[in-house]
């Protein structure tokens, strides 16, 4: 059976709005563990746009299941995440000016220093997954880099305009699984995963986990709102 880990991204991204204290990401890992997430993943980026430092030591302290850190190979996060020693580190390329991250990493073309983060990470213990896109050539390179996992970028798939491509790209992701199984590579998942693609993603099997924020965090505003809407009106009302 595939696991479900929150990525609880957008949480921090609400808080740093007002630069204030809530709503906090530490408490919402927890909530989210409580209903039964597999894991917790949070990306540090470079900008420090949602996701802060006090978070990353605070939840490696709290999460009872599996921190999944998400950064770009870059020395200073790799100084970070061997200091913290998340469960995993999943590698990812970052541009400053992108809205989230739009495409896998160019393993390929960037061999040697991803081999080197892959290395310093493995060394202190963490355990290494890379975000590619579902390309054979992708697939290959992480395994000759020594990755322990591949993370399949699903956002072509999850973007699809038709039926057509949206079978396309569900048949690349199949491949890649495939391929990085045989290598000897986990496999998991995400991006732009949500409450009506998920089914078909889950159902391709060999995926041992998928890692989905955006959908999560957007249905727990909906789905919260009138509760907390009740809870303001009881109390403007009945002061
Ligand atoms: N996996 C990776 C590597 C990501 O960068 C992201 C986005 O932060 C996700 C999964 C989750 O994507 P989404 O927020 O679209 O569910």
């Amino acid at each position: 059976m595939a696991r479900l880990g929150v990525n609880i991204d957008h949480v921090a991204t609400i808080r740093q709005a007002r630069g204030g204290m809530e709503p906090d990401p530490v408490a919402a890992a927890a909530i989210a563990e409580l209903a039964g997430a597999d894991g917790i993943t949070i990306h540090l980026r470079e900008d420090r746009r949602h996701i802060q430092d006090r978070d990353l030591k605070i939840l490696r302290q709290t999460v009872r299941t599996r921190l999944n850190l998400e950064m770009a190979a870059a020395g200073e996060m790799i100084n970070i995440a061997l200091a913290v020693k998340p469960d995993m580190c999943t590698l990812v390329p970052e541009k400053r000016q992108e809205l989230t991250t739009e495409g896998g990493l160019d393993v390929r073309i960037n061999m040697e220093s991803i081999a080197g983060a892959v290395d310093r990470l493995q060394g202190g213990g963490v355990i290494v997954s890379l975000f590619i896109d579902p390309d054979p050539d992708q697939v290959k390179a992480a395994n000759k880099v020594g990755a322990d996992y591949v993370e399949i970028h699903t956002g072509s798939f999850a973007e699809s305009k038709d039926w057509k491509s949206e079978e396309q790209e569900l048949r690349k992701i199949e491949n890649a699984v495939k391929l990085a199984a045989k290598l000897g590579m986990g496999v998991n998942a995400g991006h732009g995963l949500n409450y009506s693609n998920i089914k078909k993603m889950a159902s391709l099997g060999g995926i041992e986990e998928f890692n989905i924020g955006h959908a999560i965090i957007s249905r727990a505003v909906l789905v919260g709102l009138e509760r907390a809407v009740k809870d303001m009106v009881e109390l403007v009302k009945y002061a």
